[in-house]
């Protein structure tokens, strides 16, 4: 059993989605493979994703309204096998934490290691659908090669 950990800063957008698509593929699929997301910031633990994350979800037919966001902690380190941070700010405090070897989520599918930007101020729902494209094919793309992927 592979372990993954999701994060982004607040655990209440982007990471959420990472998580809610990935428990759905590895359902579908039958995969190995065992989920978490977390966020470096402690503003919004406890809470349940933001209105738009889970919108946005439910209109690709994924119930994520039941998680609640936590802060990453160090114990994390060797909780999970894989990291995965949404953008370079996650990753470099990720990297500040001790945490040894941290992907981003752009590393996977056609992305060329780009940012998932943080949606946190976005105007419309339109920039929702767009994260939630970005963050569905790179997670497709790790779980289906994550023997391939370099563990920590
Ligand atoms: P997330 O979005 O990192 O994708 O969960 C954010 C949520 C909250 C904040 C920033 C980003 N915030 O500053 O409270």
């Amino acid at each position: 059993m592979q372990r993954i950990l999701f994060v982004c800063l607040g655990n209440i957008c982007r990471s959420p989605l990472a998580e809610g698509i990935a428990r759905d593929r590895i359902a579908r699929y039958d995969y190995a493979i065992s989920v978490d997301s977390a966020g470096t910031g402690s503003w919004h633990v406890g809470e349940r994703p933001c209105s738009r994350s889970i919108a946005i979800a439910e209109k690709f037919g994924i119930d994520i309204s039941s998680l609640r966001a936590r802060q990453v902690s160090r114990e994390d380190r060797r909780r999970f096998d894989i990291v995965v941070a949404m953008d370079e700010s996650n990753k470099k405090d990720l990297l500040s934490m001790g945490f040894e070897k941290v992907y981003k989520l752009g590393d996977f599918g056609d992305l060329q290691g780009a940012d998932i930007p943080d949606p946190y101020y976005f105007d419309g729902d339109e920039g929702f659908e767009e994260i939630y494209r970005m963050i569905e094919g790179a997670v497709a793309e790790l779980l289906e090669r994550i023997n391939d992927v370099e563990k920590a």
